[in-house]
């Protein structure tokens, strides 16, 4: 199984090289270019997978010299790359093609300059006018810097101009609920074609997250089970130990439903969800995710109370370590309504999952980092094995999306010796052990496949819009009704007590993981 094909992309298309481009960074300063956008960037040289031809440019308000910016990207390289230690050779020849733009966002000196010093890298380093710009900024300033690029001429017309290429990566959230989504979009299409814009949600350029689908449909005996014959309930959980940091002023304005929800657990849900495409291509792919987003009724009058739980973590301890509560964080407001915890109950009106219901959660401060897709199956007919009108344990079939990626069987077995006492056994496949690598960085593969023209991995608009449909009625009940109980959950803990009742109603349990 070495050089496993990407699952989503026809064969073949993975080995294409990338043309030659300049890539250009915008919020360059920011938490996530030193974390994760240089880092990836760096394991692509480090690996051969960037063009030969290639430059890369910081642009961002502070002022620096390319010397200066060089040195923190190393730092940030350093500290943050999945493969340690930083490799001085590969380094040496990679930080020749890293330059840095000063210039405010709004400010159409900055783009004029910008425009000509791309062009004078191009006939450095042989780039041919192709480049990717990657808005990693503040989500307000989306607009104004692509309409910026656009009347400089930093962005092509995709249908007129054939010779090069411009693309640009967006970062989420993308809007703030159906209407902002909606006007932002009419905004940014006034100045770039939706082929040219790849809105990024990184989870989609996880490997265990690929995975999903060549375990579904390269396998036989797992589709045949998927439906809701055999499934009881599936469990989607998105754990973190981490608090919100420093990202107050973003939580402040976003919550955690914004944050993770929206956007990455959505994203399970239609994967886990989906019928098999027809072919593996790009809109094959995005159109069946977007069929069951469909299948979603958006929440209600109905189900705000039921199949909706908020929560906020108040302080405790983790793993040993005192941890504040949210409302003590840095630009947090001291009686802040801010959810940094959620679990939802879905139903996916088909023909395959009618009845099933999908609970998902999400949050900051729970006792471990864990993210998971758990597949419930119901219990065997009749009563062979149960005891006192009890049932063996349920059969689970669970996707560990990460840590410690792999995907684990659990079911009953016969405990050896005369009598027959049943016992519930795990069956384990771990990614790490059984491929000897690290999979690669989630930033890695979708930077690589934007720089390819490939946009299978990133969400298509009717697909953040439909997710948005579900979820905007819960945040604006959610926004015109403070919570009186917060926090209700103690930094360490599983989360607020109301989810467990939540799914307790339905004669079930969040699964311990
Ligand atoms: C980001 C969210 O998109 O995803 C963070 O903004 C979250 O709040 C992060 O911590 C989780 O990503 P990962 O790859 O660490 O699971």
């Amino acid at each position: 199984m070495e050089n496993q094909a990407h699952p989503f992309v026809e064969e073949g298309q993975k080995s294409l090289t990338s043309d030659p481009c300049i890539l250009v960074i915008f919020g360059a300063t920011g938490d996530l270019t030193a974390r994760k956008l240089f880092p990836a960037i760096y394991n692509l040289k480090r690996e051969g997978q960037l063009p030969t031809h290639f430059a890369t440019v910081g642009f961002a308000r502070r002022e620096k010299s390319h010397e200066q910016f060089r040195d923190e990207m190393k730092e940030a390289i350093s500290n943050h790359s999945r493969v340690k230690p930083l490799d001085e050779g590969v380094w040496s020849s990679f930080q020749e093609n890293i330059f840095y733009h000063q210039s405010s966002f709004d400010e159409k000196e900055g783009y004029i300059a910008l425009k000509t010093f791309l062009e004078q890298l191009d006939t450095k380093f042989g780039t041919k006018g192709n480049r990717v710009f990657y808005l990693s900024t503040q989500p307000s300033y989306f607009p104004k810097i692509i309409e910026q690029l656009h009347v400089n001429d930093l962005l092509y017309n995709c249908h007129e101009v054939k010779d090069k290429w411009s693309r640009v990566i967006i970062e989420k959230p993308f809007g703030r609920d159906l209407n902002s989504a909606i006007e932002l979009q009419e905004n940014l299409t006034k100045n770039i074609s939706e082929e040219q814009l790849y809105r990024i949600d990184h989870y989609l350029g996880k490997e265990t997250v690929q995975n999903i689908l060549t375990f579904r449909f390269a396998n036989s005996i797992f589709e045949s089970l998927w439906n809701n014959r055999y499934i009881d309930h599936v469990q989607i959980t998105a754990a973190e130990n981490i608090g919100i940091g420093t990202r107050g002023k973003f939580y402040e304005e976003e919550g955690l439903v914004r944050d993770f929800i929206q956007n990455h657990l959505m994203q399970l849900v239609s994967l886990v969800a989906m019928e098999p495409p027809h072919s593996m291509n790009a809109s094959a792919v995005r159109d069946e995710k977007v069929k069951v987003l469909e299948c979603i009724e958006p929440f209600n009058e109905s189900t705000f109370e039921t199949n909706a739980v908020r929560g906020q973590y108040g302080k405790g301890f983790i793993g040993g370590e005192e941890a504040k509560g949210y409302r003590e964080e840095e630009n947090v407001d001291p009686n802040s309504p801010i959810e940094t915890y959620a679990a939802l109950k879905l139903y996916i009106n088909n023909w395959r999952w009618d009845g099933v219901p999908f609970y998902v959660r999400g949050a900051k401060r729970l006792p471990k980092r864990a993210t998971e897709i758990a597949i419930t199956f119901k219990p065997p007919p009749g009563k062979l094995f149960s005891k006192g009108g009890k049932h063996s344990e349920a059969d689970v079939l669970a996707l560990r999306i990460q840590p410690d990626e792999g995907i684990s069987v659990k079911m009953n077995c016969k405990v050896p010796g005369p009598s027959s006492p049943i016992q519930p056994v795990k069956m384990d496949f771990r990614y790490g052990s059984f491929f000897g690598l690290a999979p690669p960085e989630a930033y890695e593969r979708l930077i690589c496949d934007c720089m390819h023209g490939d946009n299978t991995l990133f969400a298509r608009e009717d697909e953040v819009f439909n997710s948005w449909r579900i979820l905007t009625p819960l945040l604006e009940y959610w926004g015109s009704k403070a919570p009186e109980n917060f926090p209700n959950y103690e930094a360490g803990s599983w989360g607020p007590k109301e989810a467990d009742e939540m799914i307790g109603k339905d004669q079930r349990k969040w699964r311990l993981i």
